[in-house]
């Protein structure tokens, strides 16, 4: 059976750190609190120079190494971010350009789902096109959209980008089943609301600072361990699999509270799970990308990724690690 399988991986973070200390220096919030409340303790800003598409091609470069391959090799291009280069063209073509890519191009908009959207596009595109090598990419530079004034978010968010070459195989490895969802009722729990369509960029949107995130962090938690929950296990059943059969969990680190929650209902052993959010924060489209290339699984290893952000979108899929 033709199936997609994860063939090289690379990641890239600012060199820039950001500590609770820093917060503490200028905001009314504490080292305590946000550990205890998020379990961070730093995250990476882009410098002067640092934008999405420069992380983004820096990851994805280090992933068509990683896959022994070269630019060339790569026939498709899938960049999942919230925070684009430019609105108007989309980040993939700055991606594509840097990296010296001759194929298609193009964004995916799934906030901190999109990685896994991308990765199950990249399957599709791969067993139903024919195509042998596609690289995902989840990219951020949330620290541009969100305000430092404000504690409920400045704490949370961070920078970085992480990336797969995705490529075919016929054998047992590979990506065996995922979960794609979508609720836009909750569109209005988490977002930036000037600059498209709806408010366009005028002084008055920026006078009232619709420039940037906001978010109803209290529901958006509540959901978002039930969507996670939810979509794993469908994500496990289509593959055959249960929670036990998982030997790494790599959820999106988005707050070490609902990782807990998630975990604990769906039974997945603790040692299992993997977490970096201490280190980086929530960089929503590189979040799950980066635990997974940290966490190196090794062939034969059945790995669970679950995205979940604003919309409300989510995404599961359960990968047999190896290759062809
Ligand atoms: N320091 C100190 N106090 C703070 C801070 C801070 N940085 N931020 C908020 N508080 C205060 C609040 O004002 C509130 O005070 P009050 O009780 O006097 O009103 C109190 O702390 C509790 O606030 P809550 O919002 O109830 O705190 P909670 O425990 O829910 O934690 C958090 C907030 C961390 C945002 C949590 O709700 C969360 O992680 N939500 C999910 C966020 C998420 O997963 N986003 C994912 C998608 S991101 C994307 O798609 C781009």
């Amino acid at each position: 059976m033709t199936r997609a399988f994860v063939a090289g991986m690379g990641t890239a973070v600012p060199d820039q750190i950001a500590t609770n200390a820093d917060f503490e220096a200028r905001l009314d919030t504490s080292d305590e609190w946000i550990v205890e409340r998020t379990g961070i303790r730093e995250r990476r800003f882009a410098g002067p120079g640092e934008t999405t598409a420069t992380l983004a091609a820096a990851a994805g470069g280090a992933a068509i190494k990683d896959a022994g391959l070269v630019p060339d090799d790569i026939d498709l291009l899938v960049v999942a971010t919230a925070t684009p280069e430019t609105t108007i063209p989309a980040t993939a073509v700055y991606v594509q350009e840097s990296l010296g890519l001759h194929c298609g191009a193009f964004d995916l908009g799934a906030a901190c789902a999109g990685f896994v959207y991308g990765l199950v596009t990249a399957s599709s595109f791969i067993v139903a096109n024919n195509l042998d090598a596609i690289l995902v990419v989840g990219a951020e530079t949330l620290s541009r959209i969100v305000n430092p004034e404000d504690r409920s978010t400045a704490i949370l968010f961070g920078d970085g980008a992480g990336a797969a070459v995705v490529r075919r195989t016929d054998g047992d490895t590979g990506l065996l089943s995922w979960d794609l969802g979508c609720d836009g009722s909750a569109a209005g729990l988490l977002g930036v609301d000037a600059g498209g369509s709806r408010i366009p960029t005028t002084r008055a949107s920026v006078a009232a600072g619709q420039h940037w995130l906001h978010m109803d962090g209290r529901e958006v938690f509540r959901r978002a361990v039930r969507v996670v929950v939810e979509s794993s296990g469908k994500a496990l059943a289509r593959a055959g699999v249960t929670a036990d059969d998982i030997d790494l969990f790599v959820p999106h680190q988005a707050n070490v509270r609902i990782i807990e929650a998630a975990v604990s209902r769906l039974g997945i052993a603790p040692e299992r799970v993997v977490t970096n959010i201490e280190r980086y924060g929530n960089t929503s489209a590189a979040s799950v990308p980066l635990a997974l290339e940290e966490a190196s699984p090794k062939d034969g290893d059945l790995v669970l990724l679950s995205g979940f952000g604003a919309g409300m979108t989510w995404a599961s899929a359960v990968i047999r690690w190896g290759g062809a």
